[in-house]
């Protein structure tokens, strides 16, 4: 008899399985708004789209060397440049099959088997999830909105000795950041106790006043994490990158080698052109802070108690203790009764999230609009 590896028995991927519900309900012939995925509703950037086709009809498309095509190396170091006004040297730079693929070359390049690494609960669930199956053990930071639901010195202290920290800003679930003197303070930290720092910076770029501030800028040996996904609206086309410290380029080389060969080819070739996207990338900015304001002021007031606004991404983590301690019973009723897919808050804190629930606002601004309707009418 063969039984599955312990190390695949991770938790479920909820918003993935609540996507799967809400596809049913819509094959099914229900209208269903998707306030669950942290999707954009729009399409890559035109320019992108102009050059993955032209490289379609005039490229092999044949695999590329595991740390991706130069050219694609050389946007990412300029985009530092501008953006953070640091120097990254192509040689620290990676190209990944997005920041998901990321997470597996930076955990398996720097931290052994059996270290302890934090994270901050809530968080995205996937770093739970491949941090066990990679044989790490997990410490969970259990933030509040005091803390702004991020690391602080004094969680980090009581944590006991940690190898390594995961830290997102801005976050999922909730789309808090540090403030660039915590992130100073984080990062000193980090280097003073031998922590290996992980930075996701995947939502970089949508933010709504506040600049996010890079673990680079602070701490050069951090790892950095990010994507094409989210700012370029990239989902689909699996295209990221990390920067790492030059002692980890040859492991981080290797693994990349070894696990997926090489990035898909035709997104770099469309990820090269993203960088010159900005100002469409930007109008798509400008609707998440909309769709932000429509949802904090339609909102019941109640679901913003101890709640933080966010300051990046295009989530709401919202508290429905009022109605509720059982989120994902929660997320199911407003489903299959209003057509509105939500995602339970357990999937981002499992001992914490029975009373949250986390609504995304990357998708259209009349979508928002008509979920804030039903959702006050079915209340
Ligand atoms: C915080 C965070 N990191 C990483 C990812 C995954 O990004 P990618 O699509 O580049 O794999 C997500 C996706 O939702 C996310 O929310």
């Amino acid at each position: 008899m063969f039984y599955p590896a312990s190390r695949g028995e991770i938790d479920p991927f909820i918003v993935m399985q609540v996507m799967s519900d809400a596809v049913k309900r819509e094959a099914a012939g229900d209208n269903v708004l998707h306030l669950e995925i942290g999707q954009p509703s729009t399409p890559a950037p035109k320019g992108v789209l102009e050059a993955a086709r032209f490289a379609l009809y005039n490229d092999k498309i044949g695999y590329t060397v595991p740390l991706g095509m130069t050219k694609m190396r050389e946007k990412i170091s300029s985009h530092y440049r501008k953006w953070y006004d640091i120097d990254v040297s192509i040689e620290r730079i990676v190209v990944t099959t997005g920041a998901s693929s990321g997470f597996t070359i930076a955990i398996l390049s720097a931290l052994e088997h059996g270290s302890r690494v934090a994270i901050a609960s809530p968080g995205y669930p996937a770093y739970r999830n491949i941090l066990k199956s990679l044989g790490a053990q997990v410490v969970y930071l259990a933030t509040d909105e005091k803390d702004r639901f991020q690391p602080t010195l004094p969680r980090l202290e009581k944590a006991g000795k940690l190898d390594g920290l995961i830290i997102a800003s801005p976050s999922n679930p909730t789309g808090t950041m540090l403030s660039e003197n915590s992130m100073k303070e984080i990062t000193r930290w980090c280097q003073l106790n031998g922590v290996r720092l992980i930075s996701d910076e995947v939502y970089h770029g949508i933010d709504f006043g506040q600049r996010p501030v890079s673990a680079l800028e602070s701490n050069p040996d951090a790892i950095v994490i990010n994507s094409f996904s989210k700012y370029f609206s990239m989902t689909g086309w699996r295209i990221g990158w990390i920067i790492a410290p030059p002692e980890l380029m040859s492991s981080v080389e290797r693994l990349a080698a070894s696990f997926f060969i090489s990035a898909p080819t035709i997104s770099q070739f469309g990820a090269i052109a993203a960088f010159d996207c900005i100002e469409e990338a930007q109008k798509n900015v400008a609707r998440y802070a909309l769709n932000r304001d429509i949802l904090l002021n339609e909102l019941p007031s109640t679901w913003l108690d101890d709640l933080v606004p966010a300051d990046g991404a295009f989530y709401i983590y919202a508290n429905v203790a009022k109605y509720t301690s059982d989120s994902r019973k929660f997320c199911q009723r407003i489903l299959t009764e209003i057509g509105i897919a939500c995602t339970p808050g357990i999937d981002f804190d499992p001992s914490r999230g029975h009373a949250t629930i986390r609504l995304s606002f990357a998708g259209a601004s009349e979508d928002i609009l008509e979920a804030c309707k039903r959702l006050k009418a079915w209340l």
